[in-house]
C-alpha cells in the first residue's frame, strides 16, 4: 500500500476517511484516544498544504438523521485536539458537502456529518461512492478500526480515486505485521474474554501462528472443564467442551503449545472486594466461581515471556474492573511493559476489553502497540482480510 511518503497533497483536495465513532455518555465524549492518533495524519496533510476533508461514520442510525448520531461534537474536538478551526458540513455528499469544500483553504480542515447517515455507506452503494469521491483528488484511509466493514466510505471509494494509508493505518499494518504477518519467534498470545464461541475463529487461526497459546478469562474455565475439571459456579459454556478439545487437538498437531491455567482466584460472589481465595484447580468448591487466574499461573505466563520475542494480547485474564480481581491482568501487562521497555520483546495489544484493561494497568503508552480497533483487530486475529486494507493494497 502506498503511503504519505509518497504523496504531495499541497492544493489538493483529500478525503480523509477517520473513525470518529468514539465512545459517548450522557453527550460528552468520553475517551479522545482515535482522535488523538488521527491529528498527526491531519496535521501532516495540512501542514502539507492540503485541503483535508475529514468523513467518518458515528453509530449505526441505520440511514436515518438520528440527531444525537450527528458528527458535530467530534468537529469540536477535532479543533480542540489540532488547535485549528474545523468546518462542518452537514452533509457527507451534495450540495452543502460541495460548497464546502469549495470554501476550503490549502490547509483547511473540513469535517462531513455522519456517513450512516445515508444508507448507500453500508451497502456500498455506487451512488454514495460517486457523491464522495466528486468532493475530493486523493483519498486517504486512516480508519484501520472501521477496515472490516466494505463500506461505500472506507472501501468503495478506495477503487475511485488514488488511495493512500494515512500514519494511523500505516502504524497499525506495520504493528500487525510485526505480531502475526512477519513476526520474531517464539510468539506468545494471551486470549482471554468470556466466550470461547465468540473467539472460535480467532483461536483456530492463533493456533496456526504462534508458539504459545495463554488462554485466560471465563473461557478458559470451558476448556478447564472440557479436561473434566470441575469448576463449580464458573462461567463457561458446557456446549463448547466438544469444540475446546478439537481446538486443543488442532493446536498440539500445529506445534502450537495452549496455556491453561494451573491455579484459580474463587470466590462466591461477582462483586468488588468480595472475600476470595486462591485454589488449585482440582479444589474449586461447587458454591464458588473463578474471578482470576492464581499467582502460579502468573508466574508460568511471566516465563513464558520472557523467553518470547513477540507478544499478542487479546481479553484480560479474570473480571479486571472489580478489585481485586484485576491483579493477574495487572500483574502480566506490567511484565510485558517491564520486557518492552528493555527492548526483548514486541508486544501488540487490542480488541475491545483489552484497551480498558491495558489503560487500566497503567502499560498503554508502554506495550509496543496498542491498536485502537475492536471488531477489526479481531478479526484481523481471525485471519481475514479486511476490506478496507484489500482496497488500500489494491493500488
Ligand atoms: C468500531 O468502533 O469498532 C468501528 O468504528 C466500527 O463500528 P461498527 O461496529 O458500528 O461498524
Amino acid at each position: 500500500f502506498r503511503t504519505l511518503d509518497q504523496l504531495d497533497p499541497a492544493g489538493k483536495r483529500v478525503l480523509l476517511r477517520a473513525d470518529l465513532n468514539l465512545p459517548v455518555r450522557d453527550g460528552k465524549i468520553t475517551d479522545r484516544t482515535r482522535i488523538d492518533r488521527l491529528v498527526p495524519t491531519i496535521r501532516e496533510l495540512a501542514d502539507k498544504g492540503a485541503k483535508v476533508i475529514v468523513c467518518s461514520h458515528f453509530d449505526r442510525p441505520k440511514g436515518k438523521r438520528v440527531p444525537e448520531m450527528s458528527l458535530r461534537p467530534m468537529g469540536e474536538a477535532l479543533s480542540d485536539a489540532l488547535g485549528q478551526p474545523v468546518a462542518f458540513a452537514d452533509d457527507c455528499v451534495g450540495p452543502d458537502a460541495e460548497a464546502a469544500v469549495a470554501a476550503l483553504k490549502d490547509g483547511g480542515v473540513l469535517l462531513l456529518e455522519n456517513t450512516r447517515y445515508h444508507a448507500g455507506e453500508e451497502k456500498n452503494d455506487p451512488a454514495l461512492v460517486e457523491g464522495l469521491a466528486k468532493l475530493a483528488d486523493i483519498y486517504v484511509n486512516d480508519a484501520f478500526s472501521a477496515a472490516h466493514r466494505a463500506h461505500a466510505s472506507t472501501e468503495g471509494v478506495a477503487h475511485k480515486l488514488p488511495a493512500y494509508a494515512g500514519r494511523l493505518m500505516q502504524a497499525e499494518l506495520e504493528a500487525l505485521d510485526a505480531a502475526l504477518g512477519n513476526p520474531q519467534r517464539p510468539v506468545v498470545a494471551i486470549v482471554g474474554g468470556a466466550k470461547v464461541s465468540t473467539k472460535l475463529d480467532l483461536l483456530g487461526n492463533l493456533t496456526k501462528k504462534v508458539d504459545v497459546l495463554v488462554i485466560g478469562g471465563a473461557m478458559a474455565n470451558t476448556f478447564l472443564a472440557a479436561q473434566g475439571k470441575s469448576v463449580g459456579k464458573s462461567l463457561q459454556e458446557a456446549e463448547m467442551h466438544e469444540t475446546a478439545r478439537t481446538i486443543m487437538a488442532e493446536a498440539s498437531a500445529n506445534g502450537c503449545e495452549i496455556l491453561l491455567p494451573e491455579d484459580l482466584v474463587v470466590s462466591e460472589a461477582f462483586a468488588a472486594n468480595a472475600p476470595n481465595k486462591v485454589v488449585g484447580l482440582d479444589d474449586v468448591p461447587a458454591e464458588m466461581m473463578a474471578l482470576d487466574v492464581g499467582p502460579r499461573t502468573v508466574a508460568v505466563v511471566e516465563d513464558k515471556l520472557e523467553n518470547a520475542k513477540t507478544l499478542v494480547w487479546n481479553g484480560p485474564f479474570g473480571a479486571f474492573e472489580i478489585v481485586p480481581f484485576d491483579k493477574a491482568t495487572v500483574a502480566v501487562a506490567q511484565a510485558a511493559a517491564a520486557l518492552t521497555e528493555a527492548g526483548k520483546l514486541v508486544s501488540i495489544g487490542g480488541g475491545g476489553d483489552t484497551v480498558s484493561a491495558l489503560r487500566h494497568a497503567g502499560v498503554i503508552d508502554k506495550l509496543s502497540y496498542v491498536s485502537s480497533a475492536g471488531g477489526a483487530f479481531l478479526e484481523w486475529l481471525e485471519g481475514k482480510t479486511l476490506p478496507g486494507v484489500a482496497a488500500l493494497t489494491s493500488h
